[in-house]
């Protein structure tokens, strides 16, 4: 008992807020949903994926944080405390570790990527460069040996720097930093692209749909981007579930994060489609958008040295304290089942993920034989997490709520003991007990046909 007062938790309600929308908006807002959005019809996706967050991603996340809150544990424990002894159960927690873990090595060869934009912006690199040479410098930079993997481990150290720190003085104080930050530049950003010439037509492609468009691959285009974009299915939000104080409504605060994350993400197709549009860029280009095409585009505008540097200072945060929350479940991991010290666990996670990082980031190189199952190390890491680990990981994560988890603990967190929710028990129950995991099943083999 006395090991269980020690435990560290979130001061106050504003604070779990910030670092579970730190967590859930990151990479995958900013950088992943326009690349997605743009390859699969705009609009017609972002119907697609709204229904996604209401109908399973919501339902989900409040899954995550009950499991947490109940167990007081990391996902490991979590899974082992509430089974009440069963076995094979814990080992969905063990995916999650190491789907955090996994998660975190190509992660942060992105991030990487986003400070080495960072660098570019201070000296004024793309300067009156055209789109070729600035996509040629892109493919330079990621071809080079040492400064993608300095950059890395530049990333992987300011991450280290706040975890170790631990929750209420680590993570909730710098998230509570830097969400604002992220915010305001966020809103800038968009105001100025919402004002150059044709950004209408960007707006069109991002809001008007066409419904023609939904198809197989859109759904489960979605469906995975949803589960990165709420960071579900592998438990970050289990680990943060368990730090958040007995008071606290875990439907509004689950509403709260999941409503930001997604409004972020549509932010940010508003801040690249219309510039895209305006400049005569086609909405399919994928990763290059944010890397390469904003870039030219502001390079071309009033203030352009002054939008391109807040942007790529956005990406560096969004990615941060999204891997806060990836390196939390494996620390939190460490520190509980294997009893390290917190310094220890951050020390052996973070050099691990870097090892990893390393293979990821050469994958790149364009003479690179590092694969596999045929893919680049990078896309393989990309693929096994989203589309396998997190998915099953959702998926055995509701089925766990619904089937295994006595019915009155699951009504004591989400109610907060009889107090709120009521009504919105029932509703939820359902969808965890049926609807989700025959939705997830459905939608994850499909996905192997198609
Ligand atoms: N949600 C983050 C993003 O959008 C990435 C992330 C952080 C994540 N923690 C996670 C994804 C846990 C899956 C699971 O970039």
């Amino acid at each position: 008992m006395a090991e269980k007062k020690k435990r560290d938790h979130f001061g106050s309600k504003i604070g779990i807020i910030a670092a579970a929308v730190g967590s859930a908006v990151g990479l995958g807002n900013i950088y992943r949903f326009p690349c997605m959005a743009g390859e699969n019809g705009g609009g017609a996706f972002l119907i697609v994926y709204i229904g996604i967050v209401l109908a399973l991603g919501l339902p989900m996340m409040v899954s995550e944080f009950v499991i947490g809150r109940r167990s007081q544990r990391n996902p490991v424990g979590a899974f082992k405390t509430l089974a009440s002894g069963a076995k094979g159960w814990p080992l969905i927690g063990y995916m999650g570790v190491l789907c955090g873990f996994l998660i975190l090595t190509f992660y942060t060869t992105v991030a990487g990527w986003t400070i080495e934009s960072v660098y570019k912006s201070i000296i004024n690199y793309y300067q009156g460069k055209n789109l070729a040479e600035i996509e040629q410098g892109f493919n330079d930079s990621i071809n080079m040996t040492f400064r993608p993997l300095l950059w890395q481990a530049v990333f992987i150290f300011i991450s280290a720097f706040v975890i170790v720190k631990g929750i209420e003085k680590g993570i909730e104080k710098y998230s509570k930093i830097l969400m604002p930050t992220l915010t305001v530049i966020l809103i800038i950003l968009c105001v100025k692209s919402l004002m150059l010439p044709g950004a209408f037509e960007g707006m069109k492609f991002l809001f008007k749909p066409d419904f023609s468009k939904i198809d197989g691959h859109v759904l489960i285009s979605a469906l995975g981007q949803v589960f990165f974009s709420m960071s579900l299915g592998m438990g970050a939000l289990i680990t943060y579930g368990s730090y958040i104080s007995k008071k606290d409504n875990l439907v509004t605060t689950s509403l709260m994060v999941g409503l930001s994350d997604t409004f972020v993400a549509i932010l940010a197709g508003i801040i690249i489609f219309p510039a895209a549009f305006s400049f005569g860029i086609r909405p399919e280009a994928g990763p290059s958008l944010a890397f390469n095409t904003l870039p030219l585009i502001f390079n071309q505008m009033k203030g352009g040295y002054f939008f391109c540097l807040i942007f790529f200072i956005l990406l560096v945060i969004a990615a941060w304290t999204s891997a806060l929350s990836l390196f939390e479940v494996i620390v939190s991991y460490l520190t509980e089942e294997l009893k390290l010290s917190r310094r220890k666990a951050t020390i052996y996670s973070s050099v691990g993920a870097f090892i990893i990082s390393i293979l990821a980031a050469m994958s790149l190189h364009n003479d690179s034989s590092l694969t596999i199952f045929g893919f680049t190390v990078f896309d393989g890491l990309d693929k096994i997490t989203s589309m396998v680990l997190m998915t099953l990981g959702g998926l055995f994560t509701v089925i766990f709520l619904g089937w295994k988890v006595k019915k009155q603990d699951f009504e004591d967190e989400f109610t907060n003991g009889g107090i709120v929710n009521m009504r919105l028990k029932k509703i939820f129950y359902f969808i965890i007990k049926y609807l989700a995991p025959v939705a997830i099943a459905v939608i994850m083999v499909s996905q192997f046909i198609i």
